[in-house]
């Protein structure tokens, strides 16, 4: 053997050893999962009933894991509530909670299933990702018992979780994690006291996971990707949309554009409850995607992510708009609601042209240019500066241009599906105090736009090209996270108006979801 020949095998045994040590990209998968509901989710039933339904909804799981594992899938994510559906009490969800042990223990279920207690669920989703050789991600009950030595331990003696589990391609439980932001309603679950930060390592990248409505709030989604630095997050969800502005696709592609990480967001199939999008994202454009309320069908999704995405360019999302000559356009304006906030709109009255629409501290600026301005559809551009307070307290700073639902500006902000209007070019920026902002481009048929549109360092969420399909909505939408807590000052009356308000709206949201 020569000593070049001697180096080539060097040079080959070392990249053999860097690709096994590290990857560049991977192979990720979610599943659009459509869940097998209980028969009775307000009665207990027995162990054993409840284990024969979650096992129905893990056989259709398992079609699924073994098909992303065939097509060379490193990792999958399967919706939250997948394995035992929704609308449960306090009570009857019992008989599906599994104590689920800190992943600190090093433990394989599939070798080794007895180790704590009953939990045939942890079994087979170990052996399921053994079997495989992928990372399997679930949604589980958790259950911890509890003592009045403990001051805040439950009536019944226990704390129940809403859990993400994670199993590696051993079967090794690498990641627990409890849901932080329950959904109004979720009362069969407790809340843990504080925001668990979950991460963990991988050959293709680290990994933070969070569920559904936490989306919506500082922790712990945002310090994941601030803070813990994490390259893709991991997304169990049961989201039911909510046009103009919160539907599945739209805002969670949005979510991973705005932080600059992947997200595999993993949705139940259930269309009568509105619940559908699923989709995997990188932060410069989504790379799957699926929406279908016609189906009653799961749908898996694979698709090729970087290990580690680049780095997005910071972006200054005020520079652009506070430099912007704003015309007195006052008189124009009036007042409309999106998902119960009372935006200010003003209506685009021509084929092209450049409006400027205040609320509070918040000017949003809108350049366009339509292919043609139809009879028969009206557009606005929208802003909203304030604390939304219904089904969750945050404070938004929100700016869209948006179509309305019909030619009567009463109806704009309402939901509408369809459209006719074709963009040439749009150019959206605000004078946003909030430094996390949200990039969302909605296409008619609830359809996303990948690669047709960027957002540029000095704040302006710009089309590259002519869309290509009429547009429902382009919106940035923005989170001030400071200011969520209603300020001290905040009177009696006024707590008093919200609780009234909020008896209104309950029972509107409560059939919601997330
Ligand atoms: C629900 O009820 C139907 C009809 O009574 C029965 O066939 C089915 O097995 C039940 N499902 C579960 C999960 O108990
Ligand atoms: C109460 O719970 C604590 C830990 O949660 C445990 O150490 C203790 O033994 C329990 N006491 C009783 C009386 O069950
Ligand atoms: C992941 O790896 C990084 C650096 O390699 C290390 O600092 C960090 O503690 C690890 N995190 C976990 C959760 O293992
Ligand atoms: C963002 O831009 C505005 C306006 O140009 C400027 O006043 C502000 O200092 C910038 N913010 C940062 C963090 O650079
Ligand atoms: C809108 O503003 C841009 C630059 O600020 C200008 O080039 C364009 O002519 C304006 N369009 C209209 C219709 O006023």
């Amino acid at each position: 053997m020569t000593m070049s020949q001697l180096l080539d095998y060097a040079a080959i045994f070392f990249l053999c050893v860097l690709t096994a040590s590290s990857l560049d990209t991977f192979t990720a998968a979610v599943y659009e999962h459509a869940v097998i509901l209980p028969n009775a989710t307000l009665m207990p039933v027995s162990h054993e009933e409840a284990l024969l339904l979650m096992n129905q909804n893990l056989d259709l799981l398992e079609e699924a894991i073994t098909s992303a594992s065939k097509q060379g899938a490193h990792i999958i994510v399967t919706p939250e509530d997948g394995i035992y559906g929704f609308n449960f009490n306090r009570e009857s969800i019992y008989p599906y909670l599994e104590d689920i042990p800190d992943p600190q223990v090093n433990w394989i279920p599939c070798n080794n299933p007895d180790r704590f207690g009953r939990t045939p669920v942890q079994e087979r989703l170990s052996c399921l990702a053994k079997d495989n050789s992928i990372y399997v991600v679930a949604n589980i009950g958790d259950k911890k018992p509890c003592n009045a030595s403990d001051p805040h331990c439950p009536p019944d003696g226990r704390y129940q979780y809403n859990t993400d589990v994670v199993f590696d391609s051993e079967g090794k439980l690498v990641a627990r994690y409890h849901k932080q932001n329950l959904f109004l309603g979720e009362d069969q679950f407790n809340a843990p006291k504080e925001a668990e930060v979950m991460t963990f390592n991988t050959t293709f990248g680290k990994f933070g996971i969070f569920t559904c409505f936490d989306i919506l709030f500082h922790d712990p989604a945002v310090t994941l990707v601030k803070d813990f630095h994490v390259d893709t997050i991991l997304f169990p969800t049961a989201w039911m949309n909510v046009l103009p502005h919160l539907s599945a696709i739209e805002f969670h592609s949005a979510w991973a554009m705005g932080m600059g990480v992947n997200f595999l967001a993993s949705n139940l199939h259930y269309p009568s409850k509105k619940m559908t999008g699923s989709g995997i994202y990188a932060p410069d454009s989504p790379r799957a995607f699926h929406y279908d309320m016609k189906t009653e069908k799961g749908k898996l999704l694979l698709s090729q992510l970087a290990s580690h995405p680049h780095p997005t360019a910071v972006v200054n999302w005020t520079s652009y708009a506070s430099g912007i000559e704003a015309p007195s356009m006052g008189n124009q304006e009036f007042k409309g609601i999106i998902f119960f906030d009372e935006f200010t709109f003003l209506e685009l009255k021509g084929v092209t042209g450049n409006y400027t629409v205040c609320q509070k501290d918040l000017c949003c600026h809108l350049s366009y240019k339509m292919s043609e301005k139809r009879s028969d559809e009206v557009y606005v551009l929208g802003a909203f500066d304030g604390l939304h307070t219904v089904e969750g307290s945050y404070y938004l700073q929100i700016c869209t241009l948006l179509k309305c639902k019909t030619m009567d500006l009463h109806t704009c902000g309402d939901s509408v599906e369809t459209a006719s209007t074709r963009f040439e070019m749009f150019s959206l920026s605000g004078t946003f105090e909030a430094q996390y902002v949200f990039p969302e481009v909605l296409l008619s048929g609830i359809q996303l736009a990948p690669g047709e549109f960027q957002v540029s360092s000095d704040g302006r969420l710009c089309s590259q090209k002519p869309l290509s399909g009429p547009i429902l909505t382009v919106t940035l939408f923005g989170r001030l996270y400071e200011k969520d807590s209603a300020p001290n000052a905040f009177s009696d009356l006024m707590a008093q108006a919200l609780r009234v308000t909020l008896i209104v709206v309950i029972p509107i949201v409560y059939s919601l979801g997330w």
